[in-house]
């Protein structure tokens, strides 16, 4: 059965549905900063977008979370969630949907889902035997945990032991056709190192996993058995598909796949890997539906070489992080210095440094001095210079040329480092290319066509680089493209996708002597370092 009428120009991306046991942590703002560059990036393509975070509100680490405040875990879930809508504010996420588990259509969703498993014949009541750590919500194998009965992820806490009726997933079942799917789509699993991860795993021989728990109320119930609570994870990763139903229309499975579905890219941290590219897949095979077209695993990330903690008291507040430095700053950093899919460091005098030396330094006072050079040689005008005129062996026009095309590769495969890379080039060769040609001799001596040149050609660089970075740091670009004469805002999506998109801005030579230059102003203040470093 193909229930969808997804078209090639729509684009349905996800975040993993973070857990509310506590306020976010800087993990989760780090798989958002990326879900929201690679949704602003697929809007400039011109695609039509959505893009899904939420919240997972269900199951026994929350239910204990709130039973230790003293809550109701509704009343617990209901003050935790605007931690996370305001961080995203904070953080400059443009969602479009914001899944909470416990909403009541999410209930008829994971219902219908659920029939259609049971019909299947893919659900079976069975003994539970096992270690389970509640801060993964998963149980462990014997040979997993490390000393101390102690989760590997979760070092600070032992598992518990279960042994109950539950009901299971006949995962063993989609062994082969997972496998089959695999090899017929081996983009499905990015990066490369996890699909290794997830085929080892794989197989080793896929066993049938719980679906249900007893002693705990905090969940929808067993459409089945009302005595059982569905397994959190079970219910979690069917809000991705609730996430999609339109305002306003009937929660059934039909309606919430009918235009979007199947995901393109499911995002998520590599701790999360198994469920959503082993049992989500058989999970949706079983339930006949099309399977999302990626999930991508990234790393994870250390502060100052550590692994973060609260135990070890060396948790980067994500919150302090933006107040203290800015949206654009905290997004620029963790997606120029880590390799997206790789483990990354959060160092702040680092940090400082990278943002001095980029933003302040080489785009900032770029783009200054050019506009000031403008005004002093140019009458404040945009040179008047047709950019076929420009010769093809001009340093920056040859990169500027063939720079669109390249970042535009480097985000589809989510290369984040690759874009800021290739785009400080462009702006590194810009600066050196400012100092080789002195305009302000060439000016002397009287050669101000040479002079027009010169400034057209870096302020056109200026631009582009602005340009293929907005999905990045929207609010610096933005205020590159007013001083350049442009009212686009980056932050509005309508208005990007249409006055300025990919197929023109990307490309070289798009300045035009008919914009008015806005007053040159700072685009990144320069931070200080801390006094003790
Ligand atoms: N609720 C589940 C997801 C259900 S999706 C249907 C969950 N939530 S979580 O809040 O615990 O984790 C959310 C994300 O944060 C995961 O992708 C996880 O990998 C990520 N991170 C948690 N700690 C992290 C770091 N230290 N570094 C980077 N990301 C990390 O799992």
């Amino acid at each position: 059965m193909n229930l969808t009428n997804k078209t090639s120009k729509t684009f349905a991306l996800t975040t993993p549905l973070y857990y509310v046991n506590d306020v976010p942590h800087i993990g989760s703002a780090y798989t958002t900063i990326a879900a929201d560059t690679i949704a602003r990036f697929q809007r400039l393509l011109g695609n039509e977008v959505i893009f899904i975070t939420g919240t997972d509100e269900h199951g026994q680490k929350i239910q204990r979370s709130a039973q230790s405040q003293g809550k109701s875990p509704q009343e617990f879930c209901d003050q935790i969630v605007p931690s996370f809508i305001d961080l995203w504010q904070l953080l400059n996420i443009q969602y479009d949907r914001f899944s909470r588990t416990t909403d009541l259509k999410h209930q008829a969703i994971v219902k219908e889902f659920f029939n259609r498993v049971w019909e299947r014949g893919d659900i079976y009541r069975g003994e539970q035997k096992g270690w389970y750590c509640v801060s993964c919500e998963e149980f462990k194998e014997e040979r997993e945990l490390i000393e101390g009965k102690r989760c590997p992820i979760h070092t600070t806490k032992e598992v518990e032991w279960r042994d109950e009726q539950n009901y299971f997933f006949r995962l063993s079942k989609y062994q082969k056709p997972l496998e089959e799917f695999y090899q017929s789509y081996p983009n499905f699993i990015q990066p490369a190192s996890r699909r290794n991860e997830v085929l080892s795993f794989v197989s080793q021989g896929l066993q049938d996993f719980s679906i249900s728990r007893v002693n705990l109320d905090w969940g929808f119930p067993v459409p089945v058995d009302t005595q059982h609570t569905l397994y959190v994870w079970f219910d979690a990763l069917l809000g991705y598909i609730t996430a999609l139903l339109e305002p306003g229309t009937e929660a059934t499975l039909e309606n919430a796949v009918s235009k979007w579905w199947p995901i393109n890219l499911h995002l998520i941290g590599k701790d999360i890997l198994r469920f959503h590219a082993v049992y989500w897949p058989a999970m949706l095979m079983s339930a006949n539906l099309p399977l999302p077209k990626q999930v991508f695993g990234h790393g994870f990330l250390t502060k100052d070489g550590q692994k973060m903690g609260k135990t070890l008291g060396n948790t980067v507040d994500p919150v302090a992080l933006v107040k203290k430095y800015g949206s654009d700053a905290v997004r620029y950093y963790f997606l120029k210095e880590i390799e997206f899919g790789k483990d990354g460091d959060f160092n702040e005098i680092r940090f400082i440094h990278v943002l001095n030396a980029d933003l302040a330094n080489d785009l900032g006072n770029l783009l200054n001095r050019t506009l000031n050079m403008v005004k002093k040689y140019c009458a404040g005008e945009i040179p008047s210079i047709a950019p076929q005129d420009i010769p093809p062996e001009n340093t920056l026009k040859t990169i500027g040329g063939q720079l669109g095309e390249k970042v535009k590769q480097a985000y589809s495969v989510l290369a984040f480092n690759e874009v800021a890379q290739t785009v400080m080039l462009l702006v590194q060769t810009s600066n050196k290319f400012i100092d080789e040609q002195a305009p302000w001799s060439l000016y002397k001596q009287g050669n101000h066509n040479e002079v027009a040149t010169v400034l057209y050609t870096v302020l056109e660089s200026v631009r582009l680089a602005a340009y293929l970075l907005s999905p990045i740091i929207p609010n610096i670009s933005s205020d590159i493209y007013q001083q350049l004469g442009w009212g686009i805002n980056f932050n509005n999506p309508k208005e990007t996708s249409t006055v300025a998109p990919f197929t023109t801005h990307a490309t070289w030579g798009v300045l035009s002597n008919k914009q008015q230059l806005g007053t040159p102003q700072p685009i990144f203040k320069r931070i200080e370092l801390p006094k003790d470093s």
